[in-house]
């Protein structure tokens, strides 16, 4: 049986789906953040629910019954609203998988599945006139200038590139912290207990289910808000920021790729995939494209710009497509026109 912890979220439901049609059978424990869920999500027959939070040993010890793998999906996630939100976030995210890993090699569990993301990337990769450089946070007379490209030490402007996983690692926030450190834990669990783990690092996901109204909706959804209320998406900077949009049930086919991997994975390893579609789009597209499928407002483009914001950051999924054969089954153009008219989470 396999345990997907954050199962009732966006992404984990999603997976307890896929896992569902690929046969598995599934256990969800999901505390049911008050903050993420409105209304509780009507239980499903077809799953072993455990309402509960992964920083109970008890309840990870009880959850673990039975179980062959774990997907650990369960955090606290988006940027927060300010500083006062660390101590949840180290609380959720990096206490959380402690315990789920300690249970794990108590219950003698070797095979692991866990949600990681691009944050810890920091801003992407980059190719100056010195070639791939990293580069520092954008000047703030260069943000009100409408510069928005960053630029290498000597002041030329930097062309973005795909990052890969082996790319220097710089969490620039809490969040971004405290996944990196999922993923420490995760590597010194493996080399401690003999467990095989690997980390998705998710692009930016969307797709039905996506959060609406929370602090920490994407901004996909929050375009799709401003639609949803006759206003026209208010895009940031020039609109000319690349990422890379993945759909949610391409995550899940990812995850449920790596959790076949991880039977024929060496013991004592750790191995991290970046989970992108491999076709980049600026976010004034992906506004552009809900607004010409909601037969919405087109978006503005507001100047405006937020700081701590990254630039670019787009991946290169070559190795998760190498490794463990897996493709992104929906583009672009067919999941923003699904998008337009899905259903959101409220
Ligand atoms: N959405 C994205 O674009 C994105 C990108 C990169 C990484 N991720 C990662 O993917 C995972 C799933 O994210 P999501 O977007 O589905 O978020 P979500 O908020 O929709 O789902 C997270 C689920 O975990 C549960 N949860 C939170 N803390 C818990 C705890 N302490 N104990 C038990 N359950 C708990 C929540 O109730 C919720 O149902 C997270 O690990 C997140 O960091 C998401």
């Amino acid at each position: 049986m396999l345990l997907v912890t954050g199962g009732a979220g966006f992404i984990g439901s999603t997976i307890v789906e896929a896992a569902l049609a690929a046969g598995h059978s599934v256990r969800v424990l999901d505390s049911l953040r008050s903050d993420v869920h409105g209304a509780k999500p009507e239980p499903d027959p077809r799953v072993d629910f455990v309402e509960g939070d992964v920083r109970d040993h008890a309840v990870v010890d009880a959850a673990l019954d039975s179980i062959d793998a774990v997907c650990h999906q369960a955090a606290k996630v988006g940027l927060g609203v300010d500083f006062q939100d660390a101590p949840d976030y180290v609380s959720s995210n990096d206490v959380g998988t402690a315990v789920v890993l300690a249970a794990m090699d108590r219950a003698r569990i070797d095979r692991l599945v866990i949600a990681s993301s691009m944050v810890v990337y920091g801003e992407g990769a980059y190719r100056g006139p010195s070639g791939i450089v990293r580069p520092a946070a954008r000047r703030i007379d260069d943000l009100d200038a409408g510069v928005f490209d960053p630029r290498d030490a000597a002041g030329d402007l930097l062309t973005p590139e795909l990052i890969s996983e082996d790319a220097p690692l710089d969490p620039r926030n809490v969040y971004a912290t405290t996944k990196l450190a999922q993923e420490h834990l995760a590597t010194a669990w493996s080399r401690s207990t003999g467990g095989r783990a690997i980390a998705l690092r998710y692009h930016n996901v969307y797709g039905p289910g996506m959060p609406q109204n929370t602090p920490y909706a994407g901004v996909a959804s929050l375009f799709r808000s401003a639609i949803e209320r006759g206003e026209a998406p208010r895009v940031f900077e020039d609109g000319a920021q690349r990422r890379d949009f993945v759909h949610v049930r391409d995550v899940a086919s990812a995850n449920l790729a790596a959790l076949d991997a991880t039977k024929a994975q060496e013991p004592r390893t750790f191995r991290a995939y970046n989970v992108g579609s491999g076709d980049v789009h600026t976010i004034g597209e992906m506004a552009a494209a809900l607004s010409r499928h909601s037969g919405g407002l087109p978006p503005v483009t507001t100047g405006e710009y937020r700081a701590g914001d990254v630039r670019h950051i787009t991946a290169s999924s070559a190795r998760l497509r190498r490794e463990l054969g897996w493709a992104p089954a929906v583009s672009f153009d067919e999941g923003m026109r699904e998008f337009a008219s899905a259903s959101l989470r409220p």
